[in-house]
């Protein structure tokens, strides 16, 4: 394929949307908060944020040059870049990062949609403040029927957007959701700054505890951080590849990756004070977000309303964060297995719906789908991010650290010369990407 055959971007604006569009998702505003809650509050916060710009920045212009010299999907950017090499096969790894995510995140997409359902039902309304919305969410995750044909619909909303293409599809969708998300999570910030108790919500985000810090909590902000910003497996080598070579790298992942970290620390800072409030507990897991968000709604003026919005948004968020996951799975098997792009979204609508279906099961009381304790569904969370993705990672890093080498790197961040960055930075990024971030991954991962 030559580069002009390749679908790419309409604008620059549409790259940065696109960019933005698939990091910012659920993994800012169910998973973040969550893990503040599993992990002890604020250490994990600066260690997240440490990690988000010294390690994860880099990685995203790693990815960003690899796809955008490659021109390809992860495992043709690979075979490009370094013919006769066998670095393809990290590749592989991606598709199995795929599987893995698709596979919960379609149970929380459904989730999602469920709760737009009720939103739009006023279930939340101000009457309904008294219900437990702990057991309620509790017995709709935990159910055989409802949460499949939640999971399924977000299945194919998503498939639908893959196959309108690149422009069409992603660029469009993916324009009009930040902003409304945006404003809609600083209303709740501003709703739970006023409940009773809030305060205590802050301090457990604010005052850190670094006897809470074990190498488990390392990894998992450094696998949240890398999940959040859509890193490690290759969702950012196949935008880099539909980017053309005047834009700017450094400009984008600068962009994309604080703008996701905003939206993260505005989503703990809406649901924990609210959490601390209404008496829910911080390390319950998955739920969280779900439990916490009924009881604000139902306890704000028009919060019916805002509800039904806020799940809007978020759906929109959740999906045009799932086509860069389904996408990089369909380029894969376009480019390398010769499939149409509509066999490619079929293969993937089914395998995202065989393991969604297995991951909502494992939920059950008495699923016997459980490795070691742990469902389904936390085993694909748990090892997608704190595994698979730092693996893909360590692998991006030290390929373009040690493989495309120096001139090459600096070449595409200063796109030949006619981009003006200081030089130093783009060092200080090099040299993060080929000796720190390897280092520092390696070691964490280690010791975990
Ligand atoms: N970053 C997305 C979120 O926060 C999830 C996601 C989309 C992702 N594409 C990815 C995670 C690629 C890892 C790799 O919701």
């Amino acid at each position: 394929m030559t580069e002009s055959d390749r679908s790419s971007f309409g604008s620059r604006f549409g790259v940065i949307v696109a960019m933005v569009g698939s990091a910012v998702g659920l993994g800012n505003i169910w998973r973040f908060p969550y893990m503040v809650g599993e992990n002890g509050g604020a250490a994990f916060i600066l260690i997240y944020l440490a990690f988000s710009f010294l390690i994860s920045l880099p990685v995203f212009c790693a990815e960003f040059v690899i796809g955008r010299r490659g021109r390809s999907n992860a495992v043709g950017a690979f075979r490009k870049l370094a013919p006769g090499s066998k670095w393809y096969l990290g590749g592989f790894l991606s598709i199995i990062a795929v599987f893995l995510i698709l596979s919960f995140y379609s149970v929380v997409g459904g989730w999602g949609i469920k709760y737009l359902v009720d939103s739009v039902a006023l279930k939340f309304s101000a009457g309904a403040a008294g219900t437990d919305f702990g057991a309620s969410f509790a017995a709709f995750s935990t159910g055989k029927v409802a949460p499949l044909v939640y999971m399924l619909i977000f299945v194919l909303v998503t498939a639908a957007v893959v196959v309108l293409g690149v422009q069409k599809g992603i660029e469009r969708f993916s324009k009009w959701m930040m902003p409304l998300l945006f404003v809609l999570i600083l209303v709740l910030v501003v709703r739970s700054a006023f409940l009773p108790g809030a305060g205590a919500g802050y301090s457990y985000l604010f005052r850190p505890d670094f006897s809470k810090i074990t190498s488990e909590t390392l990894i998992a902000a450094l696998g949240q951080s890398f999940f959040s910003m859509s890193l490690g497996m290759g969702a950012i080598i196949i935008y880099g590849s539909y980017v053309k070579r005047s834009d700017n790298i450094l400009n984008h992942s600068l962009i994309t990756v604080s703008l996701d970290t905003v939206f993260a620390l505005l989503a703990a800072c809406a649901i924990m004070p609210a959490v601390f409030s209404f008496g829910v507990q911080p390390n319950q897991g998955p739920g969280l977000v779900f439990v916490t968000l009924p009881y604000i709604f139902t306890n704000m003026p028009l919060g019916s309303l805002v509800a039904v919005f806020f799940f809007i948004s978020l759906l929109l968020a959740a999906v045009s964060s799932a086509i860069s996951l389904v996408e990089v799975m369909v380029s894969f098997l376009i480019e390398e297995c010769r499939c149409s792009r509509k066999l490619a979204v079929g293969i993937s609508i089914a395998t995202q719906a065989i393991f969604g279906t297995l991951c909502s099961l494992s939920l059950m009381p008495d699923s016997p789908l459980k490795v070691g304790g742990l469902t389904l569904f936390d085993l694909f969370d748990k090892i997608s991010s704190d595994y698979v993705l730092t693996i893909g990672a360590l692998l991006i890093v030290l390929f373009v650290g040690w493989k495309i080498k120096k001139a090459n790197f600096m070449d595409e961040m200063t796109s030949g010369g006619t981009i003006r960055i200081p030089k130093w930075i783009a060092l200080v990024i090099f040299w993060i990407i080929k000796v720190v971030a390897p280092l520092a991954i390696l070691t964490i991962l280690i010791f975990s």
